[in-house]
């Protein structure tokens, strides 16, 4: 294990009729509310007049900023800033995805900057405050509600980048299980996806002497492919619902990753493809992960093969660590083509022509991947096996 501290201040709170708790949780921070949403599903839901019912009852301002999109972009940020300053805004509440609370983190950090919030993202400086931010989840998926990342597309130089700050964690993330039963098949199926994905990323590491983390990632996996083909044909089973919401948060709430280093080259290389195709971001990863996998198996065959036994009750015996690897990873796409994930680019349209783009994207910040390095050649070959 690598030394290590762990912070993680985010109040979590978990189940049903826990809306409530926003009666209690917002008069810490103050009255004046900043509410971020995204293109209509909670008026559909009914969750926003139950939230807004809410806020009244303990005689909150209100300010509204809608439709964040989903790979939310810079200048919805921008406008959200504007709000705050112009409002004096005491507290920003989230209310959505990912992409809801992505966004809501980064007006809440460039609220307190007098420069571009951008700048944090391209690593030109670092958030030096923060107004509290509240979260109401609705999609299990990124693990946003309890991290201190988020990821904006900067939609005029069509950059999408992942940034982080121990000022981005949410003050109270409300996490109720049937917040999430509206949300349709494709997103489910993407949002396991993501939150296999966040663990397959820690898992791949070389850090060394990790057996409880490696049991914690291993439960975890088991648990959303169990929870998660069930659930796609159940979308309002409360128990499943539960389960895979309580999973997403674990899978990147730092929780299973002390002590070493995750790989995430996918989703740097993703990122690079919703930047410039703006696709749904568990699609992409859906796609993209077995052929990081492929690529990189001969670089640590002994780590795929303890996943594919572990996780996917792969058979070792006689077979080589290489063999029982690509067994596991076969097995994981066929999990994934069993609940109807995208496996090649072409299920979105796209072809070879901006792969050089994507690649200079991907290697912005230099090579990546910790499990393997990776350079701007291995980001064209993956996403040439992709297409
Ligand atoms: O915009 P609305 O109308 O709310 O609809 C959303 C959106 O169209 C809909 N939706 C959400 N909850 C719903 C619902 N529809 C019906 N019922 C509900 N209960 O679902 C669509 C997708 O929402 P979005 O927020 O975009 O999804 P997700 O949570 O997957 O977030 C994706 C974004 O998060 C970033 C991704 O790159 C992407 O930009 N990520 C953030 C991370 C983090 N902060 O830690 C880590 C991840 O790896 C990821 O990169
Ligand atoms: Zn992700």
């Amino acid at each position: 294990m690598r030394n290590f501290q762990f912070y993680n201040p985010t109040r979590l709170i978990f189940g049903k009729g826990t809306l409530e708790a926003l009666t209690t949780e917002i008069p810490k921070y103050g009255k004046s509310v900043l509410l971020i949403y995204g293109g209509g599903s909670i008026k559909r839901s009914g969750l926003y007049d139950k939230v807004t019912a809410l806020l009244q009852r303990i005689g909150a301002n209100v300010t509204e900023l809608p439709g964040v999109e989903p790979n939310p972009r810079l200048s919805t940020v921008h406008k959200g800033v504007d709000l705050c300053r112009s409002q004096g805004i005491d507290l920003v509440l989230a209310v959505g995805g990912g992409s809801v609370l992505d966004c809501a983190k980064a007006i809440a950090v460039g609220a307190k900057y007098e420069g571009d919030m951008w700048d944090f993202a391209v690593r030109k400086a670092a958030p030096q405050g923060a107004l509290p931010l509240g979260t109401i989840l609705t999609i299990a998926a990124t693990g946003s509600e309890m991290n201190s990342n988020s990821v904006i597309t900067n939609e005029a130089t069509m950059e999408k980048i992942g940034w982080s700050s121990p000022y981005a964690y949410p003050a109270f993330s409300i996490l109720d299980p049937e917040l999430t039963f509206s949300l349709p098949r494709d997103q489910t199926v993407y949002g396991v996806v993501d939150m296999m994905v966040h663990v397959l990323e820690h898992y791949f590491h070389t850090d060394g002497n990790t057996p409880v983390q490696d049991g914690f990632c291993e439960a975890l996996l088991r648990t959303m492919m169990d929870a998660g083909s069930k659930l796609v044909n159940d979308l309002e089973n409360y128990k499943l619902r539960e389960t895979i919401l309580y999973c997403g948060t674990m899978a990147l709430n730092g929780m299973v990753s002390m002590g070493f280093a995750g790989d995430w080259a996918t989703h740097n290389i993703e990122h690079a493809v919703s930047a410039v195709y703006d696709i749904p971001h568990g699609g992409g990863l859906a796609i993209l992960f077995p052929q990081w996998m492929k690529y990189n198996l001969d670089a640590g065959p002994e780590r795929f093969r303890q996943l594919a036994v572990n996780v996917f009750g792969v058979d070792p015996s006689g077979k080589s660590d290489r063999e029982v690897g690509l067994e596991g990873i076969e097995a994981l796409r066929r999990f994934w083509d069993s609940i109807g994930a995208p496996s090649r680019l072409a299920d979105y349209d796209i072809d070879a022509s901006h792969i050089d783009a994507m690649a200079d994207k991907a290697i912005r910040f230099g090579p990546f991947g910790n499990f393997r390095k990776l350079q701007r050649e291995d980001a064209v070959e993956i996403y040439t096996m992709s297409l």
